[in-house]
C-alpha cells in the first residue's frame, strides 16, 4: 500500500521529528572534520523547504559513522549543521545531544520554520537496540515523523522504525520526505513495468553482495551487462581461467544458476571478453594497517579469454566496453550498480567512465530513463561530471540492494498508509 508522503498533511506550526541519512564522508583537517561529499544534504533540501513553507518546527535526526554507542567527537554531527545551514542560506541549530533537557529546551523554543538538527543517535546504543524507551524519548518533543532518510531505511532501529510506532499511537504522522518519495518510485515504481529494453549493468567485487539482486532482475531485464570483479567468478564458471584475479569460488554456483536462469528467460547475460590485466606485486611498503601494500604492475590488454596464472584483471577492456556502450544505447531504461573495475586508480577507470559516458548519452540523447542504485556508481557519475545528466541517483548503498532484492524496508514500513 502507498505510504503516505508530507504532500498528504498539514504540518503547520507542528514539531516534526525528520530522520535524515546524513552519513556523509568526513575526514580531519588541521583538527577540524570536513565534508568530503555533501550529496545526502543536498538531497534532503526539497523536503525541508516543503516543510519550512508549510510553518512546520524541524527536529533533524541522523546517525554518522558506527559509533556503537560512544560519544566519539570524529563523529559528531556539528560540521553538518553548518554545511546545511550553508546550503538552505538560514541558521540550523545544533544541540550535542539526542535526547534530553538541552533537547527539549531548544525544541519548545523552535518558531516556525525553525531548524534544529540533533547529535548522532548512535552515540546511544539503544538507537542500533530499536529500543522502545530510547524510542519514547526521541519522540517525546514531536507531533510528527518524517523519515528522509531511504539510506537508513534498511535498518530497524529506533530513529528509523521504533519511533514512528510510538508517535502514531501519539495520533501524530508518519510521513515519507520527498527524497524518500522519490527513491520508491525510482527503485520500485519505475522498474516494477519499465519500457523496454531494460538494461542492467551490475559490478562490484562480489557476486554474494548481489544474489538476490541477480536473481530478481533476471525476472525483469532484457539485457545484464556484469563488470567489475563479479564478472570473474561468472567467468569461472564457465570454466575459463582467471589468474590471480579477485573471485569467490564459492559462487560458481550461484554464477551457473544465473546464466542457467537467463538463458530460460531468454535475457542476454553479457561477460566481458576482454580485460585490462595486471601484475600483482607484493612490495615491502605497509599500509595504515601494517599490511603490505599491493602494487598492480605493467597493465596491458588482455583479448583471450583466459587470464594467465600470473595476472589479475583489473577493469573491462575496450572491446568489452565498446560493446556495452551500444546494448545501453538501445536502452529505454537502464539500472546501473557496481563499478566495471578498480576506478579509483585512473589506471583502470576507462571501462567504468565509458559506461558512465554511455548511460549519460542514452537518457540526453535516446530520452531513456536511467536509474542509478547507489554507492560506487554514483561516486564514478559524479567523478566524470555526469551525475546531472542521469534520471536518478539512488542516495542508499545497503538500502538500494535490499529494496531493490524485493525486500520491505523496516523506516518504509514503519510509516503510515495513505
Ligand atoms: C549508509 O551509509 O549506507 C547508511 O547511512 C547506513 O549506514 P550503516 O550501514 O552504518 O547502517
Amino acid at each position: 500500500m502507498a505510504k503516505l508522503t508530507i504532500k498528504d498533511v498539514d504540518l503547520n506550526g507542528k514539531r516534526v521529528f525528520v530522520r535524515v541519512d546524513y552519513n556523509v564522508p568526513m575526514e580531519e583537517k588541521d583538527g577540524d572534520m570536513i565534508i568530503n561529499d555533501d550529496t545526502r544534504i543536498r538531497a534532503t533540501i526539497p523536503t525541508l523547504d516543503h516543510l519550512v513553507n508549510q510553518g512546520a518546527k524541524i527536529i533533524l535526526a541522523a546517525h554518522l559513522g558506527r559509533p556503537k554507542g560512544k560519544k566519539e567527537p570524529s563523529m559528531s554531527l556539528r560540521p553538518v549543521a553548518q554545511k546545511l545551514s550553508d546550503l538552505l542560506g538560514r541558521p540550523v541549530a545544533f544541540v550535542d545531544d539526542c535526547i534530553g533537557d538541552k533537547v527539549s529546551q531548544t525544541a519548545s523554543a523552535l518558531k516556525n520554520g525553525d531548524i534544529l538538527l540533533l547529535e548522532n543517535v548512535r552515540f546511544y546504543a539503544e538507537e542500533e537496540a530499536n529500543d522502545p524507551v530510547f524510542a519514547t524519548r526521541l519522540a517525546e518533543n514531536a507531533d510528527a515523523y518524517v523519515n528522509d532518510a531511504f539510506g537508513a531505511a534498511h535498518r530497524a532501529h529506533a530513529s528509523t522504525a521504533g519511533i514512528a510506532k510510538v508517535i502514531s499511537e501519539k495520533g501524530g504522522s508518519c510521513a515519507a520526505g520527498l527524497l524518500m518519495e522519490r527513491e520508491l518510485q525510482f527503485l520500485g515504481d519505475e522498474l516494477e513495468s519499465p519500457q523496454r529494453p531494460f538494461v542492467v549493468i551490475l559490478g562490484g567485487a562480489k557476486v554474494s553482495d548481489k544474489i538476490a539482486v541477480i536473481d530478481r532482475l533476471l525476472e525483469k531485464a532484457d539485457s545484464l551487462l556484469i563488470g567489475g570483479a563479479m564478472a570473474y567468478t561468472f567467468k569461472l564458471a564457465k570454466g575459463l581461467k582467471v589468474g590471480k584475479s579477485l573471485v569467490e569460488p564459492d559462487k560458481v554456483d550461484v554464477a551457473k544458476a544465473a546464466m542457467q536462469k537467463a538463458e530460460e528467460r531468454g535475457v542476454e547475460l553479457l561477460l566481458p571478453t576482454d580485460n585490462t590485466v595486471v601484475t600483482p606485486v607484493v612490495t615491502d611498503k605497509l599500509n595504515s594497517k601494517g599490511k603490505n601494500i599491493l602494487e598492480f604492475q605493467n597493465p596491458r590488454h588482455n583479448t583471450d579469454p583466459d587470464i594467465p596464472e600470473s595476472e589479475e584483471g583489473v577493469d573491462i577492456g575496450e572491446n568489452t566496453a565498446t560493446t556495452y556502450k551500444a546494448k545501453i544505447a538501445s536502452a529505454k531504461t537502464i539500472l546501473w550498480n557496481g563499478p566495471m573495475g578498480i576506478f579509483e586508480d585512473p589506471r583502470f577507470s576507462k571501462g567504468t567512465f565509458a559506461v558512465a559516458e554511455a548511460v549519460a548519452d542514452a537518457t540526453t540523447n535516446n530520452g531513456a530513463k536511467s536509474i542509478i542504485g547507489g554507492g560506487d556508481s554514483v561516486k564514478a557519475l559524479n567523478q566524470s561530471g555526469l551525475g546531472d545528466k542521469v534520471t536518478f541517483m539512488s542516495t542508499g548503498g545497503g538500502a538500494s540492494l535490499e529494496f531493490l532484492e524485493g525486500k520491505e524496508l523496516p523506516g518504509v514500513a514503519a510509516l503510515s498508509d495513505q
